[in-house]
């Protein structure tokens, strides 16, 4: 249902037919054959977000390939992942896909420079290391130190278009995360509505519902290929992403908190799987999406006193 569409139908109501939507519903169907890669796949069945991830992923590999010195002892192999670029980028075309999306361009041009990588590629878009100084990470030390999760919120928050806008920033700060494969998998929800964010009572804990906005962070669970539902990067590259978010609100002095939502969660009982179906739903997050974290925040009524962390010497094996 389209967001216009459904603000026309009152809430209740939409409950009623998702209810009634959900009792129709086919039972599920056997689970999608795993894609080994894309020239495994049905081309036409690939949505554009899979392309593109799947585009991604053959170039980083093809780029890889050269800085671990097995480009040209496995040439044949890395034309595959080439000519899957390629194809991936014509079926975009035919698509009428915007070709001058930042990912597919880098894609591409791994293409096409395919024969002469380093020369036309990795030389002219390298840059020289600056000078190592040990001492410049301990800026981000400090600011990682004085972080706290914040669970209490001040009475007075800014404008909604504030807050949505600094969890747009925050969004911005997690595309830079590393991430397995280069797939950029996460998919985020901003929640800034209170009667959105109360659909996660009974599932989450007053603090986080109460936040005065609430970013949803999920995965894409159809890009990771043959690996699938059971990939760790699932998990790990939403929570690097995550951390990123964390951090740039922390700079920015808004309280937050990382509050976990993945499947242990949500599986734990029939009511918390009742819940989550709903928030699902009402929020139009796609059956694809694995979740992995909401993170709260808005202005702290106090910044909690910081637990003191472990000695590096008793964390080291
Ligand atoms: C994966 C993960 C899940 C978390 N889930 C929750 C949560 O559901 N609720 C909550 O209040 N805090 C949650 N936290 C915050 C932790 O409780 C908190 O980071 C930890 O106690 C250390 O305290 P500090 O963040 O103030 O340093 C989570 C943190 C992480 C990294």
């Amino acid at each position: 249902m389209s967001g216009s569409v459904k603000k026309l139908i009152p809430r209740p109501l939409r409950r009623k037919l998702a209810r009634l939507r959900d009792a129709l519903r086919a039972p599920p169907a056997a689970p999608a054959p795993r894609l080994k890669s894309f020239h495994h796949a049905d081309e036409a069945s690939l949505s554009t977000d899979e392309l593109l991830a799947f585009a991604r992923h053959d170039a980083h590999r093809i780029e890889k390939a050269f800085y671990n010195r097995i480009f040209e002892p496995k040439r044949s192999y890395f034309e595959q992942r080439r000519a899957n670029v390629l194809r991936t980028a014509e079926l975009l075309r035919e698509r009428k896909f915007d070709m001058s999306e930042p990912t597919l361009k880098w894609a591409e041009h791994i293409a096409l420079t395919f024969d002469e990588l380093e020369e036309k590629f990795i030389r002219p878009h390298c840059t020289e290391p600056q000078p190592v100084q040990p001492d410049l990470a301990d800026s981000i030390i400090a600011l990682a130190a004085r972080r706290r999760s914040s669970r209490v919120w001040a009475s007075e928050q800014p404008s909604a278009e504030s807050l949505e806008a600094f969890a747009y920033k925050m969004i911005d700060a997690a595309r830079w995360a590393p991430n397995s494969g280069d797939r950029q998998p996460w998919r985020f929800k901003i929640i800034s509505r209170p009667e959105d964010k109360l659909l996660l009572k009974g599932l989450k804990e007053e603090h986080c519902y109460a936040a005065p906005c609430l970013i949803f962070v999920g995965t894409d669970r159809r890009v990771y290929g043959a690996l699938g539902q059971q990939e760790a990067g699932l998990y790990i590259d939403a929570g690097a992403a995550t951390m990123l978010m964390v951090l740039a609100a922390h700079a920015s002095h808004y309280g937050v908190c990382w509050n976990h939502f993945s499947r242990d969660l949500i599986e734990s009982r029939p009511r918390n799987r009742e819940i989550y179906d709903g928030f699902v739903r009402e929020m139009d997050i796609p059956d694809f999406i694995e979740p992995v974290a909401i993170v709260a925040f808005g202005v702290a009524a106090f910044h909690p006193p910081v637990p003191p962390r472990m000695k590096v010497e008793s964390l080291l094996l």
